[in-house]
């Protein structure tokens, strides 16, 4: 199953996927049908292996809280959902009640919409109304780029100490190489990345894979 995005000549990307688990039935149908029913916007998803990659994050760090940002069609949070043990709970949020539509369908046939709220709204307001404690012991931040720091600031209080916040599209295509950058994305991607790197309350690692991820983990 191809990526969107990658920095790999495509020969060795494709020999990296061959060489990953692969995925189930499930999440290449819900593959199919958001290239189906959203044709324009299916760009956005996370990889399959990226999926299998969050899942199995959220397995190692024995996660039983998690929480995303930018749901989408909910292949990440699937993923982490399946990860989470039967009382774990996950709170998705997003802003479309279209997208997350087909995210409701895929949590209910793997017999985990009973473990996901989900939240419609700006996901930084939701998460202020949260309590500031640390609750989560997992993150994914995956939403509107220019947000991703005040999703940071939010969400670091809320970790856990030991907890994993896990950031996707931290390269945006190589652009945050451009230091003359002229889009909003890129910039605040670029200013993101600088802050996570000087934040002494984590210890991260930017990984080259996908569009760039970023693992940071809760000291
Ligand atoms: C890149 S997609 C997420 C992909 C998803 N993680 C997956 O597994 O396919 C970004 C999502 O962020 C949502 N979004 C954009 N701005 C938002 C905001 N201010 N608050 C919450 N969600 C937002 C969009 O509606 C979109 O579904």
């Amino acid at each position: 199953m191809a990526s969107s995005y990658s920095y790999l000549p495509v020969d060795l990307r494709e020999y990296t996927v061959a060489h990953t688990t692969a995925p189930d039935d499930l999440v290449a149908a819900l593959v199919e049908r958001t290239r189906a029913a959203l044709p324009d916007e299916a760009v956005m998803q996370v990889s399959a292996e990226q999926s299998t990659l969050l899942g199995m994050l959220a397995r190692l760090c024995g996660a039983r809280q998690a929480v995303e940002v930018g749901t989408f069609t909910g292949l990440s949070s699937l993923a982490v959902a399946r990860a989470l043990p039967a009382d774990g709970r996950m709170l998705c949020l997003d802003v479309s009640e279209e997208f997350t539509a087909i995210a409701r369908e895929f949590w209910a046939r793997a017999g985990v919409d009973d473990r996901i709220e989900l939240r419609i709204g700006p996901a930084a307001e939701t998460l202020a109304a949260t309590p500031a404690e640390p609750t989560f012991d997992f993150a994914f931040i995956d939403a509107d780029k220019p947000s991703y720091g005040r999703y940071w600031d939010l969400l670091v209080p809320r970790l856990r100490v030991g907890g994993l916040i896990v950031v996707d599209n931290v390269l945006w295509s190589g652009r945050v190489l451009d230091p003359d950058a002229g889009d909003e994305d890129t910039r605040a991607l670029a200013a993101f990345n600088d802050k996570v790197s000087g934040d002494e309350r984590v210890e991260s690692v930017m990984l080259l894979f996908a569009d760039g991820l970023t693992l940071a983990r809760k000291r």
